[in-house]
């Protein structure tokens, strides 16, 4: 298979590794090439992959919903969310589907899945790309209520939409409020970019109430620990690490692409190998 990244910056990310992992898995001798493009140049990549007959692409940021106005179709899962990280070529066609929500879940649920048995509470932090793809994904499994809480608190309520069918209870809440409230949550999930700044110490919520039983999880993997993490641990909480959802967006991906299933386990060793 000829598969592939759109997106800028991208020299540094570990999707090639994990492709050419499972490529391997399934006997593949193809390749997943980088194509760094800036926002002028994105139509013509496009059309210069659909020659070369590229099956498949992960769209990165900042192209995620620009993407939209160059496929031919889309998942009703993409579309619901309003972005697009992976791209099947479908006899000639752009199909765009986001693997970002689901992957999310499935990693968590492989680790924790006493998580989902229906009567847990789940509080998402940021509203931004990422946390709309976790919400999402999220409400379609059992929880007791999923709310957000963001800085901007316009934009967790802007994410409530997507439950428009009311599946689950929700709230959109300001950082204060979940800091008072944090000890009714089960899992709590750090989707903010405050993370990738270890230099700063920053922390965007006290995890003084922090439930001692609880998952705390990052989805920031650059550091692996965040400070999120090290102080939802000194607090007894279980902690769920940013690169599986990294690893899990991708295996179903590459599901997608080629039709045949991989083990994300097998590849976990070589990624944490790296972001030690
Ligand atoms: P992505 O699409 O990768 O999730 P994003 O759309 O830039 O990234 O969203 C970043 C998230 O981090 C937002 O929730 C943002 O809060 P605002 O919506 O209020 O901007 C949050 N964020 C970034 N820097 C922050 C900070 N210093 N304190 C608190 N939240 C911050």
């Amino acid at each position: 298979m000829k598969l592939g990244l759109i997106g800028q910056p991208i020299k540094h990310s570990l999707s090639p590794l994990i492709h050419q992992q499972f490529l391997l898995q399934v006997n593949d001798v193809g390749s997943y090439q980088l194509y760094e493009t800036n926002k002028e140049e994105l139509p013509n990549i496009l059309e210069s992959l659909k020659e070369d007959k590229v099956n498949g692409f992960n769209v990165t940021v900042p192209y995620k919903e620009d993407i939209l106005h160059y496929l031919d179709a889309l998942d009703p899962y993409a579309e619901q969310i309003g972005a697009v990280n992976t791209v099947l070529n479908q006899d000639g066609n752009w199909i765009g589907y986001n693997t970002d929500g689901i992957g999310y879940v499935t990693a968590i649920k492989s680790q924790f899945p006493q998580l989902f048995t229906g009567d847990k509470r789940v509080l998402i932090l940021g509203a931004g790309g990422a946390a709309r793809g976790i919400y999402y994904a999220i409400c379609q499994e059992r929880f007791q209520k999923v709310d957000i809480a963001n800085r901007t608190i316009d934009k967790a309520k802007g994410i409530l939409a997507l439950n428009h069918q009311h599946i689950v209870k929700s709230s959109a809440i300001s950082f204060k409020e979940a800091e008072e409230k944090l000890g009714n949550y089960d899992l709590v999930i750090q989707t903010t970019s405050v993370g990738m700044k270890p230099e700063t110490n920053e922390q965007i919520i006290s995890l003084k109430n922090l439930k001692p039983n609880a998952v705390a999880s990052d989805i920031v993997y650059q550091p692996l620990y965040t400070q999120f993490l090290t102080e939802a641990k000194q607090q007894g909480a279980y902690v769920h690490l940013g690169h599986t959802m990294l690893l899990y967006q991708a295996k179903v991906a590459f599901e997608l692409w080629s039709g045949q299933e991989v083990s994300a386990e097998k590849v976990l060793p070589k990624l944490e190998e790296i972001l030690k």
